[in-house]
């Protein structure tokens, strides 16, 4: 069985679309906010925009007592995961209020922790620790504890935890913390931070940017910053300092009928438009070769609008190497969808 957690307030979106992802299957509820499907085929592995985490290879268990549950996780990763690979085991509690179970799952990571320094140290030497993108060769282990005595448990050895990265958010539930920067033009630009975070990547000094829908300028902010140059398209001019910035060139105009002069590293969308529109200019963009990497937000002014969301994975997806489709944690109001698709170098801006 593979899983999904999703908050409180998206659990009948996530049911949604699984149930429209594998039509005619039936979800097993494991747990408040878990959804669980047997024998899930490859689609599987695209992400669910409307799930925190995604846990592979899910089944229930009892935690009859810390020790007993360390003693089978640490068998787990002994049995289970390659020798000097990069693993990750997140132990983290799903219910009750304020600090309900964090002491037990602390107690647990703590106790295989111990078990592994005396059976095979060498282990503790490849366990990831920090924030970042699933490489090929690592493995999951999540454990989410349901109550004192239930957990769902998801283990995800090489290459599994990799084919299933578009789902999997290096962050417990996949609650990653909202930056902040107060010099920004707005709260807008931790969307971009946060979306690269999501892929894996962050634009680059030297890199060629286009920001469609740009004012106040939040998203040319970080690009230029970064070193890149933007091209920021809006009807609006942005902020001052920014129209001022020589790597910053405004076009004032239609984001929709906009058309790079070459291909650019990136494109950035934050228009304020219906799905249908903004969906449409993501899957022309990357079927024109315009951009190697974008990010693009869809905005919702009501909850049927969700489903329009599938037309993505089904159209775009096909198209990138790395594919996300997610609500961000800094704004659930809107979808995004983010995704490289390699370019030739030659000809970009
Ligand atoms: C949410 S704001 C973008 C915020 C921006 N990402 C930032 O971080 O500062 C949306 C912008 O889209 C612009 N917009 C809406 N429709 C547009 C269109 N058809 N062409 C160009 N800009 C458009 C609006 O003027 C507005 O400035």
């Amino acid at each position: 069985m593979h899983a999904w957690w999703s908050p409180d307030d998206s659990v009948s979106f996530l049911e949604a679309e699984l149930l429209r992802a594998f039509p005619g299957r039936s979800l097993r509820r494991l747990a408040p906010g878990f959804l669980g499907i047997d024998e899930v085929p490859e689609a599987g592995m695209l992400p669910m925009a409307f799930a925190g985490q995604a846990l592979p290879n899910a089944e229930s268990v009892a935690v009859p007592s810390i020790r007993v549950m360390a003693e089978a996780l640490a068998q787990r990763i002994l049995d289970h995961f390659p020798d000097d690979a990069p693993w990750r085991m997140d132990v983290t509690p799903c219910f009750g209020q304020g600090t309900a179970g964090e002491h037990r799952c602390a107690m647990i990571d703590e106790a295989v922790v111990e078990i592994l320094r005396k059976r095979r140290r060498s282990r503790l030497r490849t366990r990831l620790t920090a924030p970042g993108p699933v490489v090929p060769n690592e493995s999951w282990l999540q454990l989410l504890l349901t109550s004192q005595e239930s957990a769902v448990l998801s283990v995800a050895p090489s290459p599994v935890a990799h084919a299933w990265r578009s789902g999997l958010v290096p962050f417990p539930l996949g609650r990653i913390p909202v930056a902040v920067d107060k010099a920004a033009p707005s709260r807008a630009f931790a969307k971009l931070v946060e979306s690269e975070f999501r892929l894996g990547a962050r634009i680059q000094a030297g890199e060629t940017v286009v920001d469609l829908g740009a004012c106040p300028g939040s998203w040319t902010y970080v690009a230029v910053r970064r070193g890149a140059r933007v091209t920021s398209v809006d009807r609006t001019e942005l902020r001052e300092d920014l129209m001022r910035n020589p790597n910053v060139t405004f076009h004032r105009g239609d984001a929709f009928s906009f058309q790079p002069s070459a291909p650019v590293d990136w494109l950035v969308c934050d228009v304020i438009a219906a799905p249908d529109r903004s969906i449409g200019l993501a899957i022309d963009w990357v079927r024109k070769g315009w951009a190697r990497r974008f990010v693009v937000t869809i905005k919702f002014k009501g909850v049927e609008e969700y489903p329009k969301l599938d037309r993505l994975k089904l159209e775009l997806a096909p198209l990138c190497s790395e594919f996300r489709l997610a609500r961000l944690c800094a704004n659930k109001n809107e979808a995004s969808v983010i995704g490289s698709c390699p370019l030739p170098d030659a000809g970009r801006q």
